[in-house]
């Protein structure tokens, strides 16, 4: 099957890093968001990330444009109907998904896959809403989106062979390296990291280091590019919040419970650089 036309539902912080770089990668790519406002706003870090890109050389203007040109918003999700591939990007709210999945399964062609971007949620699920679980996959990219290198493509016990080979070919075609998961919450690389980051938020609440020594240790020691509290900071504290449950009701194991000092940042509405504060201040 021939790629023409990527769908991104969801242009909020990854999936305007995933619509940037299918239009970078030269295919049309229409990106669908709930409103105006977090459509624009989303449209807006697009446009900022391709002028930095063009202000140190990495793409020419003529390029900036051809992007840009590629490249549709909209708050309709229905002109979404002739894209060959669709990568949901919503909210990580399991009862969201399942209806964007019912509602792609009735507007796209029989032939497209429809993918999610689920950190650690069952894609089974999302795949059960539709008619065509054979077509559901998972590809789960990395923030920042144009930067990091790995997408982790899932299967489920539905998904066919042909469908996990067109996702990885696709997401090959975007420049990024693929790795292979099931369908397990947290594939690969969070079932990992996650309880990594929260043993580092139990450090910090229990009194152990500060937050600064803390990243200084897995970076200076480690050579990590951030530390594990700074890297939640960039993730979202809420998303973290919502991985580490969706893993703990499926493992439960202390491990992956959130601890008590990420819940009431979260509750405070601290949730990293995206509202200001998180365990740094971005002010
Ligand atoms: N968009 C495009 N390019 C960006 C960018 C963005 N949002 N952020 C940074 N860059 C580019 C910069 O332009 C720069 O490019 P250059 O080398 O060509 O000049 C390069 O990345 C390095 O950026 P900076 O010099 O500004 O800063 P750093 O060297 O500190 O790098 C970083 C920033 C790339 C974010 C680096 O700190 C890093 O790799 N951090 C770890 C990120 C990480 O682990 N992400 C995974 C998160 S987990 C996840 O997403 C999964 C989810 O399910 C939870």
């Amino acid at each position: 099957m021939e790629i023409k036309k990527v769908g991104v539902v969801g242009c909020g912080l990854m999936g305007s890093g995933i619509a940037q770089v299918c239009a970078q990668a030269g295919y049309l790519t229409i990106v669908s968001e709930i409103n105006d406002a977090f459509l624009n706003k989303g449209l807006g870090s697009i446009k900022s990330s391709l002028e930095k890109a063009v202000a140190k050389g990495k793409v020419g203007e003529g390029d900036r444009d051809a992007i840009l040109g590629r490249l549709k918003g909209t708050t309709n999700m229905g002109d979404l109907k002739d894209c060959d591939f669709v990568i949901e990007a919503a909210f990580e709210d399991i009862e969201l998904k399942k209806k964007v999945f019912a509602s792609l399964d009735d507007i796209c062609h029989k032939h497209a896959i429809l993918s999610t971007n689920t950190s650690s949620m069952s894609v089974i699920h999302m795949a059960a809403a539709t008619k065509r679980m054979q077509q559901v996959v998972g590809t789960h990219f990395f923030n920042p989106v144009p930067v990091m290198k790995l997408v982790e493509v899932v299967r489920t016990v539905a998904s066919s062979d042909e469908s996990i080979d067109i996702a990885k070919k696709f997401c090959e075609s975007l420049g990024k390296a693929v790795i292979l998961a099931k369908d397990t919450p947290g594939f690969i690389a969070n079932r990992i990291w996650i309880p990594f980051a929260l043993d580092a938020m139990r450090l910090y609440e229990s009194g152990v280091a500060s937050k600064e020594d803390i990243d200084n240790g897995m970076k200076l020691g480690y050579n990590h590019p951030m530390g594990p509290l700074e890297l939640s900071d960039l993730i979202g504290l809420d998303t973290l919040v919502d991985a580490a449950n969706s893993m703990y009701e499926e493992f439960k194991e202390p491990r992956f419970a959130p601890p008590t000092v990420l819940k009431k940042m979260v509750i405070a509405g601290y949730l990293g650089r995206k509202t200001g504060k998180g365990f740094y201040d971005y002010k």
